[in-house]
């Protein structure tokens, strides 16, 4: 079968889009189909490029390898290959390059040869993990979790699976309606399921777009003797990216941030002491588009929070860094509080005798076109982007992925062991199913300006003043 040149350039571009959008759609704004220049030509320069799964393992090692050896090298780390005396990695690359390469370029050259080899497309694709063996380790005894945002996308796919295993869910949404249909969309898939019995879920409203519901929705789990094993800041918006026009939530901050970092920032703060100490976990839902070194960041508007000078103004703050309202770069400085929040968190943790032992630890669930978060986005472009990263070039993951990932964070062993990491899997990782966990989806580095304990510092003195505790 030969490809016309048309067609071959209309599945390079979107293959270029998926590739380089990383976490999300396009930072492109109206979504035009045309990737930019650079795109094309990053492209261009790797077609025919080797591919194996010991290149893509050798992308893993070098990110990890760039982070904390000593923290992140000991498990799930090293590809098959080497355990079983495979070839040594090659030498080890800058982590921009092992980012670049892994999640972009790699990928690119997979799609490419996707597009130029059509023999390719639905051919073998040997796994990275051996044999069906796994790198996760479960917890078996039954867990009190809650998690934000539970009615859609990968929270409620989380919610799932966690109650599958008999585990307790307090489904904390927008409104108590939504929660309560989570509740129900629960209980029919483990019914479908052939599941026999059904732990306890619990429905409870907490809009993270207002201080007073996140309040009362505490002040209900407080009064109702609650305490929690797992509580999980997964609830995220995206606005279109073209947006011009500043919303605001109940407090009248700029929505995005508002609700991804400040309401789940002040939910934090009076939920922590509900966290069982010493066994506890919290979870954050990042994105790497927090970071600018990585395909999806470095589209568009790219994250970065400036001298907070913004923030620092009061409630009313446009963006972080105090520039105009950018409704792309807003979802990106968000992702990047999440990552500095959580790290700043740990932090205090670990210093508070009375919170001891409670780990924190965020994590990118890669890109999922699937779920509603590009409900605001030119919804015929979302479902070419969709089809051409999840089914065509199988760069981005399923919901399921995605909510197999908040599921490891919340029950694995090692994730439960220590925190102040985050967790990532190259782009496609859903096509190792179950295996990718602990193995594709494992520890990486976060951007630099994420590991800014200055800054992670600054913000939370910042938020503490605009949510007023
Ligand atoms: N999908 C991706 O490609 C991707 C990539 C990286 C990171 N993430 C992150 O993954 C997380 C989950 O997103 P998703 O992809 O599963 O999208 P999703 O299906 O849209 O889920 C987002 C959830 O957040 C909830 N939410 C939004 N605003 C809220 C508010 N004010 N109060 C309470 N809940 C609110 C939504 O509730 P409603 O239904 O009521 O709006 C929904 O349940 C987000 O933090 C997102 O940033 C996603």
């Amino acid at each position: 079968m030969t490809k016309t040149p048309s067609l071959r350039s209309a599945v390079g571009a979107l293959a270029t889009l998926a590739l380089l959008s990383g976490g999300r759609a396009p930072a492109v704004t109206g979504f035009t189909l045309s990737p930019p220049k650079s795109a094309r030509a990053s492209t261009a320069t790797v077609l025919g490029g080797p591919i194996s799964p010991s290149s893509l393992w050798a992308t893993r090692r070098s990110v990890v390898d760039d982070a904390d050896d000593e923290e992140l090298g000991a498990r799930g780390a090293s590809p098959p290959e080497a355990q079983g005396g495979g070839p040594p990695p090659p030498p080890t690359r800058t982590r921009r390059e092992a980012l670049l390469s892994g999640s972009a370029v790699t990928v690119a050259a997979v799609a490419s040869s996707m597009v130029l080899s059509p023999g390719l497309v639905g051919g073998p694709r040997p796994a990275l993990a051996a044999g069906g063996t796994t790198g996760k380790e479960y917890l078996v005894e039954r867990q009190n979790v809650l998690i934000t945002g539970a009615n859609s996308g990968l929270g409620l796919d989380a919610a799932t699976r966690l109650a599958a295993r008999g585990h307790r869910v307090v489904l904390a949404c927008r409104s108590l309606s939504k929660a309560r249909g989570a509740a129900d969309a629960v209980r029919s898939a483990l019914r479908d399921s052939g599941g026999s019995s059904v732990p306890e879920l619990v429905p409870v409203e907490c809009d993270l777009a207002s201080l007073a519901s996140v309040r009362a929705c505490v002040e209900g789990l407080k009064s109702g003797g609650e305490t929690f094993d797992a509580v999980c800041y997964n609830a995220g918006l995206a606005r279109n990216t073209g947006a011009t026009e500043v919303k605001r939530t109940e407090e009248g901050f700029e929505l995005t941030v508002g609700t991804n970092h400040l309401g789940h920032f002040y939910l934090n703060h009076l939920i922590l002491p509900l966290v069982r100490r010493g066994t506890g976990t919290v979870v954050v839902t990042a994105s790497s588009v927090h970071d600018p070194d990585s395909p999806g960041g470095a589209q568009g508007s790219t994250a970065t929070l400036g001298d907070l000078s913004g923030l620092a103004t009061g409630p009313t703050f446009d963006m972080v860094d105090g520039g105009a309202f950018n409704a792309d770069k807003a979802y990106k400085d968000s992702k990047l509080c999440n990552v500095l929040f959580a790290r700043e968190l740990q932090r205090r943790i670990d210093a508070d005798e009375s919170t001891a032992g409670i780990a924190v630890n965020a994590f990118t669930p890669g890109l999922i076109v699937g779920t509603g978060l590009f409900r605001d986005q030119n919804p015929v472009f979302t479902k070419l982007f969709d089809f051409a990263a999840t089914s065509l070039l199988k760069v981005g993951e399923t919901p399921s992925f995605g909510g197999g990932c908040l599921e490891y964070m919340v029950l694995d062993k090692s994730v439960r062991a220590k925190g102040g990491r985050y967790y990532f899997s190259s782009p496609g990782s859903s096509k190792y199913g179950e295996a990718a966990y602990g193995n594709q989806f494992a520890p990486a580095e976060v951007s630099k300006e994420a590991r800014d304990d200055a800054k992670a510092g600054r913000l939370w003195e910042l938020s503490s003043k605009l949510v007023k505790i």
